[in-house]
């Protein structure tokens, strides 16, 4: 095993259990500077109608945002964001509240730390950009499965690249989990979802860059995910338990370890199409069967019992231009192939493999 050093930021604070969601108030209460002050809340558009809408703690000054979540994060709309809330009044929130799926996480972390970091938030795609903490970021996951609620990193599409702002500010402060709030998300949604915890633990367990600290959170997150997705007779509210947590625990486990091959593919997918991160992941990680042959013989199990099934010929129209986009996107992610082939990775991983798996999803 290879211990590589690092020194990294948790969570400060977090709330677990049904119901959770209704002491938000209450949890917000010591962040909140005065009676000027204000909060931001971002949330799912998805929420607009329906009862969660007049669940949220919103006081007088707060500012209320509506996020779609139809395409990926881009680094425009963190500016758009961004500028929005600076116009918005004369001070700085006391936190920015992320209310959604990996997405929402995502804009609220970025934002957050947008609001006092100046230029764009594409300047800040890498690792350690960051010079100031930002705003203190609350993480409320809709949708389990990313492990945003729980990453260093928020992954944002830019101009030039596919890639996260990474460092110990973009950690959240404090996380709220209440599994009553993943109850009605649509079911291939939820598996797609779902699935990029899967493949979370399944890329940790299996690169080189495993440790004792990160397998043990990847052990139990796969445990869970195999409960949820394979269980039979599986009380539907448990699930949603387990998923979360698992969720939590594959989050955990990518900090102190990294994701692999099926990662690297599925951001080339989603840089040129602009695919969903869960589902760019399970039509990557179905192709996969000669790296991670035991992962994707029980994914297949996993699609047949939830009755899931995966889009193909997805790169069927893809010009050679898109294509050669794809496959540098993906190569150019060496960590990920170092994780998972070791520091050699160069001699195993060739362009021209990268582009024939491309060609198969
Ligand atoms: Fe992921």
């Amino acid at each position: 095993m290879i211990y590589t050093f690092r020194n990294f930021k948790n969570v400060a604070f977090f709330a677990f259990g049904r119901g959770t969601f209704d002491r938000l108030d209450e949890i917000l209460a010591p962040r909140r500077k005065g009676t000027d002050s204000y909060v931001v809340f971002l949330v799912d558009q998805v929420f607009e109608s329906g009862g969660l809408r007049e669940r949220i703690p919103l006081h007088e000054k707060d500012k209320l945002i509506w996020v779609s979540v139809e395409e990926e994060p881009t680094t425009r709309m963190v500016d758009l964001y961004r500028d929005e809330i600076l116009s918005y009044a004369d001070s700085l929130p006391d936190a920015v509240v992320g209310i959604g799926g990996g997405s929402v996480m995502d804009y609220a972390k970025a934002i957050a730390l947008m609001l006092t970091n100046p230029g764009s938030s594409a300047e800040y795609q890498g690792l350690d950009l960051i010079k100031d903490p930002g705003v203190f970021k609350v993480c409320i996951p809709t949708l389990s499965g990313t492990g945003a609620e729980v990453s260093m990193t928020t992954v944002l599409l830019g101009p030039e690249k596919k890639l996260g702002i990474k460092c110990d500010y973009t950690m959240p402060d404090q996380v709220v989990l209440d599994p009553d709030l993943i109850e009605g998300a649509p079911r291939e949604q939820r598996f797609y979802t779902g699935m990029d915890c899967y493949i979370h633990a399944m890329e940790c367990l299996t690169g080189t860059w495993r440790n004792a600290y990160s397998d043990a959170f990847a052990e139990k997150s796969l445990a869970l995910c195999r409960e949820v997705f394979l269980g039979e007779g599986e009380d539907p509210r448990e699930a949603d338990e387990k998923l979360m947590i698992a969720s939590y625990l594959g989050g955990m486990s990518v900090t102190y370890s990294q994701v692999g091959v099926c990662h690297a593919l599925s951001y080339g997918l989603s840089f040129v199409l602009h695919t969903r991160h869960g589902l760019a992941n399970c039509i990557a990680f179905n192709r996969l069967e000669d790296v991670y042959p035991d992962g994707v013989k029980e994914f297949h199990a996993m699609l047949e019992r939830q009755g899931v099934v995966l889009p193909e010929g997805v790169t069927a129209g893809l010009s050679d231009e898109q294509l050669d986009l794809m496959v540098d996107t993906a190569f150019k992610l060496e960590h990920m192939w170092d994780h998972a082939f070791g520091k050699a990775w160069r001699d195993k991983v060739r362009p021209e493999w990268i582009r024939e798996l491309f060609l198969r999803m």
